[in-house]
């Protein structure tokens, strides 16, 4: 019999508040589909404390048939925190400062223009590279392919909980280097490479956080953004990463999401990493989903050392933005 969740009677007792709402588990370790909320009106307190609870103990939860309008989206989002701007590098949403289009070929965020973006971050988190990367993300699905586009999400916190104990000691008191930055050999068109030389984004984080919320250390690995560690030779460094990026997602930690129209995913952008879909490129469908970002704090890692900005400007609350 496994041991109950440590944060589950926190969900318990949100329930029992909402008694409308269920929190359906899709996998062992991560995500749940919340039914019995319509998201385009505000929610009520309690349920926005049951929303938060499944958030904190399953990572990614998910809503279907929700058809929201752009600026509903936004303000479901924003009753669980300030938003950020769309995004740092590609921008925002013509008219919408806090909502950054993922489309197939991602043409519609301001900063880039109509240069096509082929997304190549792999497994990430959001924006690891930025000194205080989003607190969560609400990606909404609008245009879904038929089959293939699925979104899989990992749980960093059971990736870290699963290692062995000498190992976790030894990762705890360790930094990486996040950066935006394309891996090696990417193809790309020169707009795209120009909006991210332009917009450069690096920071030096703990390879082991804490989670501010939850108090669970976090395996903070974003192998899309996070590029060398600090303090080791590099073919230890290289060896170590690899083997890092490798168990951050086992499948056994993982959850696979099928889109539909008006889906919804909201996830723990603390404790989550992600991968868009590469199926879609073989493919004739559209996908159009669109995202905003909740502002978030500056890592704590599980040496009490708080992650170090190195270039590029902190995550802001839209609000405070020009635009
Ligand atoms: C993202 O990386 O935030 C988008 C994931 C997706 O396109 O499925």
């Amino acid at each position: 019999m496994p041991l109950p969740h440590p944060l589950q009677r926190q969900l318990e007792q949100a329930l029992h508040a909402t008694p409308h709402v269920q929190v359906l588990p899709q996998s062992a370790h991560i995500g749940a589909l919340i039914t019995g909320l319509d998201l385009r009106q505000p929610l009520r307190a309690e349920e926005i404390a049951t929303v938060r609870a499944a958030l904190l103990q399953w990572k990614v939860v998910f809503f279907r048939d929700q058809p929201l309008e752009h600026g509903q989206h936004i303000a479901f989002a924003r009753q669980f925190g300030e938003l950020t701007l769309g995004h740092p590098v590609f921008g925002h949403v013509e008219g919408h400062p806090e909502l950054y289009s993922i489309a197939k070929h991602r043409k519609a965020n301001r900063h880039a223009g109509q240069a096509e973006q082929r997304p190549w971050t792999g497994w990430h988190a959001d924006v690891t590279a930025a000194h205080n990367p989003p607190a969560a993300s609400v990606l909404r699905g609008v245009t879904i392919p038929p089959y293939g586009g699925d979104t899989q999400w990992t749980n960093l916190a059971a990736a870290y909980a699963a290692l062995s104990a000498p190992l976790q000691g030894f990762l705890d008191g360790l930094r990486g280097e996040h950066r935006f930055a394309p891996p090696a050999g990417t193809q790309a068109t020169a707009e795209y490479l120009q909006a991210v030389r332009q917009h450069e984004l690096v920071s030096e984080h703990p390879l082991v956080t804490v989670h501010p919320e939850t108090g669970e250390k976090v395996l903070y690995v974003s192998p899309g953004f996070l590029k060398r560690i600090l303090g080791l030779h590099p073919r230890e460094g290289r060896v170590l990463l690899e083997f890092l990026w490798e168990h951050a997602v086992r499948s056994e930690f993982t959850v696979r999401f099928k889109w539909e129209p008006g889906s919804i995913a909201f996830w723990d952008n603390r404790a989550t990493a992600h991968v868009a879909p590469s199926d879609i490129f073989a493919l004739d469908f559209d996908r159009q989903l669109y995202r905003t970002t909740l502002v978030g704090q500056v890592p704590v890692g599980a040496d009490g050392r708080a992650s170090t900005a190195i270039a590029g400007d902190p995550m802001l609350a839209a609000h405070g933005a020009a635009y």
